[in-house]
């Protein structure tokens, strides 16, 4: 197992078991905290409009902005776009909502009520915040069948996980998954001798069965193959709605068949935002990927 399984591994792990938040709570401290991360499941409040809202946020490593004031919100079913050049906070921005980073400044809320800052990457990837990093994750040993059932099971907890059987509803969803992510022809293919986008597409699988409320994906078709790509594109296309997405890449011709409004980082803030035509007409868009 590659050291990445390993550490993804690590990851769904913790998952099962969640540490107590690391921050302080308003109202009764570490235990009432707890207790309401337990209850928050399901109850992500969007009356206001946002799934996601980032204000002011900064983060400097060794003195250099690495995100500087950035202020951006999502709406609930959105499938927000975010490009931008190498260097600009793109993933930075993404290790801040998943708790992976903490900013020095600056204010995450998952729904109007949720203060991201306060817990933990365990605990938030449990409220329903499922992120995609660039390099496929999934375990290799196992088929893409089983694949997809641990990701079921990591999402039931560790008490049902002990006693777990597919019921007829688990077996539908995966059934269904498994068309979603065109992989319904290798479900007892060994995940290993999958192509680059087949693992991609079956790790967004896994993230999926946990049903996540918002999914952040950072560059997933970067090394797919054309038809690889325009089929991504159509599962995104799919999940817009049901799921809010936030999607970073490069791929500008894959960004033009997914994107409503694109969001256009540099230096750690938003240069401009539009659509991709309008952010694509934009001198300081421009000059920012030309003039350098
Ligand atoms: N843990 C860290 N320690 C020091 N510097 C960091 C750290 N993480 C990110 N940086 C720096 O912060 C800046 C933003 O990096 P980030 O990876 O977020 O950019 P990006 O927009 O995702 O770029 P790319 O398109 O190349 O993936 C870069 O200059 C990077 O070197
Ligand atoms: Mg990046």
């Amino acid at each position: 197992m590659t050291p990445d399984l390993m550490e993804e591994g690590a990851r769904r792990a913790a998952l099962l078991n969640p540490p107590k938040p690391a921050g302080k709570t308003e109202s009764g401290g570490r235990a009432a905290g707890f207790s309401r991360v337990a209850a928050a499941p399901g109850e992500v409040d969007t009356t206001h409009g946002r799934i996601l809202y980032l204000e002011d946020v900064s983060v400097s490593f060794d003195g250099f902005k690495a995100i500087n004031n950035l202020s951006l919100d999502i709406a609930p079913g959105e499938l927000r776009c975010v490009i931008g050049p190498n260097g600009a906070g793109k993933t930075t921005m993404m290790d801040i909502i998943t708790g992976k980073t903490r900013p020095d400044s600056g204010t995450v809320f998952f729904g109007s009520t949720i203060d991201l800052l306060r817990y933990t990457e365990p605990q938030i990837a449990q409220m329903g915040i499922g992120r995609k990093f660039q390099k496929p994750t999934v375990f290799e040993q196992l088929t893409v069948f089983e694949n997809l059932e641990l990701a079921l099971k990591t999402d039931k907890g560790v008490k049902s996980s002990m006693f777990f059987r597919l019921d007829t509803g688990d077996s539908d969803r995966l059934a269904e998954m498994l068309y979603t992510i065109h992989l319904a022809d290798s479900v007892t293919r060994l995940a290993g001798t999958l192509s680059h986008g087949q693992k991609q597409w079956l790790e967004i699988g896994m993230l999926l069965m946990q049903d996540p409320k918002l999914l952040l994906l950072d560059e997933p078709v970067a090394g797919m193959t054309d038809e690889e790509t325009a089929r991504t594109a159509e599962l995104f296309l799919t999940l817009k709605g049901k799921h809010s997405l936030m999607v970073v890449e490069h791929d500008m011709s894959f960004i033009k068949t997914i994107s409503e409004i694109v969001t256009v980082l540099c230096d750690g803030s938003v240069l401009a935002q539009g659509t991709l035509d309008q952010v694509q007409a934009d001198e300081r868009v421009i000059e920012v990927y030309l003039g350098r």
